[in-house]
Order: C-alpha cells, then structure tokens, then sequence
C-alpha cells in the first residue's frame, strides 16, 4: 500500500502575523509566501482578506503570483466575509476558502452571544455558500478542544454534508493534551458518519507548550493535514512549529509511518527569511532552527561525534539546510564569488540586486578583514529592507561623550526625491537620532522595545540593532545592521518608520515641506 502523506498547512501570513508585533508588508509576505513554495508547503493562508484592504491585497497578490500551493483564505461564517475571501483568491491555480466559527459553549455564549442552533445554521449556510463559489472548503469550529463532543461530531457531519472538504479541529487556547487529543479524533472517526469524505486536520496553539506534541498525537491516529507556523510564530504563545511537526515527521518516519511533501532541506532558510522580516529572534535552544541545535559543546558528546556522527546527531544538519561550512570572503574577492556564496546560502539575487550588494560587500570588507556568512545574511537583510523605502537615510552624524551634549545630525531623501537635513539634541546617542529623524518624518509614534547584537564574534563585527515602535494599537519591527551601532541603530529607526508609513494609513502626517 502506498505510504500516506500529511499535508502541511503554513499559517505563517495569517496566524503568524496576528502575534503581537509581527505586522508584515505586502511585500515581505509575498517574499515569504514565495520561501514557502520553495519549501513545498501544501498550503499556504495567505490572510483574512476581510480584516483590512492591504490584507485584501496580500492575499489577492499571493494567489496570482504563488502557483504550486494551495492558497487559502480564511473568513468568517458570515456572507460578506465568504464572499471577499472568494474575491482575494478566486485567482489561484488552487483556491481555497477557510470558515471558522466559534463552537464552544464558552464562545458561543460569551462572545457570540447565540445559541447552538444559530451557530449550526451560520456554519452551514457559509460552508455551502463558500462551496457554491470553490471547490475546496475548510471549516473549523473554533475552541474544539473544549466544545461538548456530541455537538461537535453534529456540527462537522453538518458542515461536510453542507461541502466542506477538510474539517481542522484547533487547540484555539492550547489547552488540550496529547493523549485527550488523541481520544477526541478518535471520537470525532467514529461517531461523524461522512467523516471519511473529508480529510481532517489539526490547528494547535503552544498555550502550554503542547502544540507540536498534540499535532503529532494527532497524526498518529489519521489526521493528514497539520497547521502551524514557521518558528512557532502566531496568536499568544503561537502555533506548532513547522520546522518541529516536519522534522518530527521526517526523523521518526519509521514511527508515524506517512510521508512528505516538502523539501526540509529549505527550512533553515525559510526561518531566518520569517525571523529577519517579523523581527522575532528564534531563541538559541529552539529545537531544529536554533543557534544552538547542532552545537556540540561537552567533550563527551564532541568525542562521539568525531568517531560518528549519529553518536549525538538524530538529524543531520545538511538536512535543513543548515550551511556546511563558514566560509569565509574578504577584500579581495569579486562579484563571482560573491554570488557564488550567495546561491550556497539559498540566495538568488538579480544583476541588478548583486550589483549594489557588491559595492556594500565591498564596503563591509574595508572596514572588516573576513565577512563571515552571518555578514552576507545581515546583508541580505538589509538591501531587502531598504530596496522599497519611502525615505532613505543618506547621512547620520553623532557627537557623544562624557562631557558632550549628544547631538545628531540626519539627511533624508523623501519620496520626492527631496533631500532634507535636520538636528537634534537627545538624553543620548540614541534619543538625539531618533529625534533629527523626527524632526522630518513627522510621525508620532512610541519605542517599545530596542534590542542589538553582534551578528559574528569579534570587536569589528556587525551591529544588527532590532526595534519596534508602537502608532496607535499597531507595533511596527525595524532593523538595521552595520559596523557602527549608532548608523545601525538610525537604520532600524527608518526601517520601522518605513513600514509604519507602509502599513499604516499615516501618509497624511508626514511633512512635505523641505526642513532645510
Ligand atoms: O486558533 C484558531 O482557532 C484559529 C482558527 C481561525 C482556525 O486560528
Ligand atoms: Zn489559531
């Protein structure tokens, strides 16, 4: 018999980017969405096209430029939303529209203040109107985990006679545990009689640090399609982490006994692309993409892995595409090689994008004898974040010290074309850029959070400075990488400011009369 597959369903657009904090550009989820297909997800959820008009836009882009995968929407049980989902997909080679409603007592009392009933009849009628429109539906009873079984079993029997093709069970709070799980798909196998005409999936959040293990429990007992996010990212604690259910998949494919179809050798890559754009670092001890998950630092342990590698290895590094070696560029070396590096580490830039990278590269190597691959990465990074930019930082000057009055001088070139020069005076480095930046992008806006780190070791390493800045109940990442942490720091300041000029309907606010 041949080997059954999981389909994994990447919510990194959607769910992902409901974390606080995570809010992405068109572009940049449209970069990610493109990483994903590399990767060879089955389906990607591009977004929820009836939460806002650029999400809209997102999702509508996605679907006409992603062609593999499947592209879902997700909506809620209500026509208009049903219908914009269709709207924003209908373009895909492979559409598909995802309802959800709330199914728990808690929910359906607290929240959407109905009855059973009603919520049985909104789900029915969504599901077959989203049916009318596209082949491919899924429902999801939101709060499964801890809806009445016996309602949930009627609800799903429902849904699928009604024309949903997938029915995905969510964890929506985290709170169920692997052997619970395990025991509500068996009842749902047993007591939905359709059951067996739609594939069941599984949504669980890591409310309790569950969510990888539940999924798998699930897997376990014929559930074939698992959701999550890359790095773990989503709602509260997040979701599953992709790069965990399918390494978890591949390495103990003798246990769970189903197949694959992504290629995992694109996992490395695709977590740094999500952590570079949202901002989240992925911690050190972060099971298959942390910095740390292949470092051997006890003796004992380097001992063994010297004679074999299997020793203390259960995965090999290659097989997420963890780069082999650190290789090493300086000052002498051209664009050939440059570029040639550049592909190993899973980057395809243009002419055009190595070009400019070059003359940074170049730059980098005057002040840096080695660039390291975490340099080309933070490189990357950067020509990415700047490509689009509404204002360009052109110039940063800053005077500090123990008997100074730090001051810093910026040069912006607008959207206009327009350069403008301003200073100011802070209670630091930091707050006097922040402020001469103000001074031209009149933006009012709140630091949370500023973070930096050394992207290699060395006192001449890059500074790679993360922010995040809040306008209105938005938060908005920025980063900027660069030998000099107060350039570096400038850098994430505009990008954040960028994004939030991007995202954000706050174009109004922003000064058009040249300050100097
Ligand atoms: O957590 C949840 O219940 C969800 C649904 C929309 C599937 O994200
Ligand atoms: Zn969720």
């Amino acid at each position: 018999m041949p080997e059954e597959k999981v389909l994994i369903f990447d919510t990194t657009l959607r769910d992902g980017e409901q974390a606080a904090g995570a809010a992405m550009t068109g572009d940049e989820k449209l970069e990610i969405a493109k990483q994903l297909e590399r990767l060879g997800v089955d389906i990607i959820e591009a977004g929820f096209p009836i939460s806002s008009p650029g999400d809209f836009i997102a999702v509508q882009t996605i679907a006409r430029e992603v062609r593999k995968p499947i592209i879902c929407a997700l909506a809620h049980a209500n026509a208009a939303a049903v219908d914009r989902a269709w709207e924003a997909v209908k373009e895909a080679r492979h559409p598909r529209i995802h309802v959800f409603l709330s199914s728990s007592d808690i929910h359906i009392l607290h929240q959407l203040r109905k009855n059973r009933e009603e919520v049985m009849e909104m789900a029915v009628s969504s599901v077959a109107r989203a049916r009318k429109l596209c082949e491919d539906v899924e429902f999801s009873p939101m709060d499964a985990t801890r809806t009445d079984p016996v309602y949930l079993y009627a609800l799903l029997e429902a849904c699928i006679n009604a024309g949903a093709t997938t029915v995905n069970i969510p964890d929506t709070v985290g709170y169920t545990t692997p052997a619970e799980f395990t025991r509500l798909i068996e009842g749902i196998k047993a007591n939905v009689p359709n059951i067996g005409k739609a594939t069941i999936s599984v949504h669980c959040h890591n409310d309790l640090g569950l969510s990888v293990a539940n999924s798998l429990a699930a897997v376990k007992v014929g559930v074939r399609q698992v959701e999550g996010c890359i790095n773990g990212m989503g709602e509260r604690a997040g979701n599953a982490a992709l790069e965990e259910v399918i390494m978890s998949l591949q390495t103990r494919r003798d246990y769970f006994q189903v197949g694959l179809n992504v290629d995992a050798t694109q996992l490395y890559r695709t977590s740094k692309l999500v952590s570079d754009i949202t901002g989240f670092a992925v911690q050190p001890n972060k099971a298959v993409v942390g910095g740390n998950a292949f470092r051997h630092a006890s003796g004992i342990h380097q001992d063994g892995l010297l004679k074999e590698r299997t020793t203390y290895e259960i995965m090999d590094p290659t097989a997420i595409g963890w780069p082999s070696s650190e290789f090493v560029l300086g000052k002498l070396s051209g664009r050939a090689g440059l570029r040639s590096r550049l592909n190993e580490l899973g980057f395809q830039p243009s002419d055009a994008e190595l070009n400019r990278l070059f003359e940074a590269f170049k730059e980098l190597a005057d002040k840096k004898r080695e660039v390291m691959d975490r340099d080309l990465e933070a490189l990357m990074s950067h020509q990415r974040r700047s490509f689009n930019e509404a204002y360009v930082l052109e110039h940063v000057q800053v005077t500090c010290g123990n008997h100074e009055v730090p001051t810093a001088t910026v040069r912006l070139v607008g959207p206009d074309g327009v350069a403008r020069t301003d200073a100011a005076t802070g209670t630091g480095p930091v707050d006097a850029i922040y402020r001469a930046i103000n001074r031209i992008i009149e933006v009012p806006n709140t630091l949370t959070e500023f973070s930096i780190r050394a992207v290699t070791e060395g006192i001449d390493a890059v500074a790679e400075v993360t922010i995040r800045i809040q306008s209105g109940d938005q938060m908005y990442v920025g980063r900027g990488a660069d030998t000099d942490t107060l350039v570096a720091t400038a850098k994430a300041y505009m990008n954040a400011l960028n994004r939030l000029l991007s995202i954000g309907d706050v174009s109004k606010s922003v000064k058009s009369v040249p300050a100097s």
